[in-house]
């Protein structure tokens, strides 16, 4: 780095995203992102695997991809294993792709279906890292309906019929099934019928995002789409959410006619995925996978209703709006509509909390000004009570609102 800075900056490409700030630090309370809980995470335990891994195999990452372009295979046979127990998928190792995180399985279906000028269907509500992508790609996003129990079938019939009398016939739709990110709901076994009846019909594939479908709090829920119609769905998954997001381990689930394409583009990307992190998933998950997945449910259950007692101590009926989770790591409310979160990031920020603001994980950002999420899974619960009321209290000093959380603040101080 020199004072005068990079001498061809004139040279970088037109449509870059704008520059990063420098990172300074993660924020006292950050409820941003798809972080895990630290406690959770089995350092010893891994530190173990890791040994015993290198021990028998280390010799071997002297080759790229020793295993395969699919990625290691013992890593592949636990998404097998994994996948036929609580989704129901069967499939073999042969029709699972290792991803760098399942954020690169993503960008791996968009190459494999998508051209600019393309269209997608979402849902209205949806991960706000697959909007970014498909902007960047110049496809149109439409969204579609949620209620409490995911994807509304008859809306969504609706819109691709809309679409077909226009001669247009989306790409795919992209569904977060099992903890949908951000509203936590589960669809139910007669909607997933529905979605891929109709999906077939129209000759729409389906993206099936299965990110948190480990985390649910009463068990195994209904089987993935790719369970049920294994020719109709790309799959995917992620090691980010049962285990730690900076491993970088996820994987799609497909069968040869898309897989072939999917491990052909992969290649064009990347010289494979990190086979170190992928033999200490493969051999700690093999031998822990259920103790580890019930324990770490049974935390972010208990954070979640710290959180969910927190947001209605300090907002009360500011409220208008809080979608349970049936598992995962998200909480998404609505505040009144008079509220622009986007106005509270600064504020928020100042006073040392971070939250996603409604707009960034909207197909609709402006009708979603006054919606919010919140993750619960990095800080502690005495964190997660502090800072929903340090919260609280910017969104009252700068808005006037929740006009009750001052009151309640000094009743509990009386306590
Ligand atoms: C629904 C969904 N899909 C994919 C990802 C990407 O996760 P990763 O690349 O860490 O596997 C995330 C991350 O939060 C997500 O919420």
């Amino acid at each position: 780095m020199t004072d005068a800075g990079f001498a061809y900056s004139n040279l970088f490409r037109k449509d870059l995203p704008p520059p990063a700030p420098r990172w300074t630090g993660f924020p006292k309370y950050n409820f941003i992102g798809g972080h895990n809980d630290p406690v959770r995470i089995p350092a010893a335990a891994l530190a173990e695997a890791a040994t015993s891994v290198l021990r028998r195999r280390g010799a071997d990452l002297a080759l790229y991809n020793f295993d395969g372009p699919q990625g290691y295979l013992e890593l592949r046979q636990l998404v097998v294993d994994k996948v036929a127990q609580r989704p129901a998928i069967k499939c073999t190792v042969d029709d699972v792709l290792i991803t760098s995180g399942s954020g690169q399985a993503i960008d791996l279906v968009n190459g494999l279906l998508l051209e600019r000028g393309d269209t997608v269907i979402l849902e209205e509500f949806t991960y706000g890292g697959a909007l970014t992508k498909l902007k960047r790609l110049g496809v149109n996003i439409i969204g579609a309906p949620l209620d409490e129990e995911g994807l509304k079938i008859d809306a969504l019939a609706r819109i691709i019929e809309d679409l077909g009398r226009k001669g247009i016939i989306p790409k795919y739709v992209y569904t977060i099934p099992t903890v949908q990110n951000p509203t936590g709901s589960i669809l139910p076994l007669e909607r997933r019928e529905a979605l891929l009846a109709l999906t077939r019909k129209h000759g729409v594939p389906v993206f099936e995002d299965e990110c948190y479908a480990d985390l649910t709090w009463d068990g195994d829920g209904p089987p993935a789409l790719y369970a049920i119609d294994p020719q109709q769905v790309i799959h995917i998954g992620s090691f980010s959410k049962t285990l730690a997001p900076s491993l970088r381990l996820g994987y799609a689930i497909a069968d040869w006619q898309a897989m072939s394409r999917l491990v052909a583009c992969k290649r064009e990307t990347d010289s494979g995925t990190g086979a170190l992190d992928q033999m200490v998933v493969a051999e700690y998950f093999s031998q822990n996978f259920d103790d580890h997945v019930g324990g770490l449910t049974e935390t972010l259950h208990q954070k979640l209703d710290a959180m969910v007692e927190a947001v209605e101590r300090e907002f009360g009926t500011a409220i208008e709006k809080m979608w349970k989770p049936k598992g995962g790591i998200f909480l998404w409310l609505k505040l009144p509509d008079r509220i622009d979160v986007t106005k509270l990031v600064a504020p928020a920020a100042k006073a040392g909390v971070v939250f996603n603001p409604g707009p960034e994980w909207s197909c609709d950002p402006d009708t979603t000004k006054s919606h919010l999420r919140l993750c619960f899974a990095l800080p502690s619960k005495d964190m997660i009570r502090e800072g929903v009321a340090a919260f609280a209290r910017v969104c009252y000093e700068e808005t006037g609102i929740p006009e009750q959380s001052a009151n309640v603040r000094r009743t509990r101080r009386a306590d």
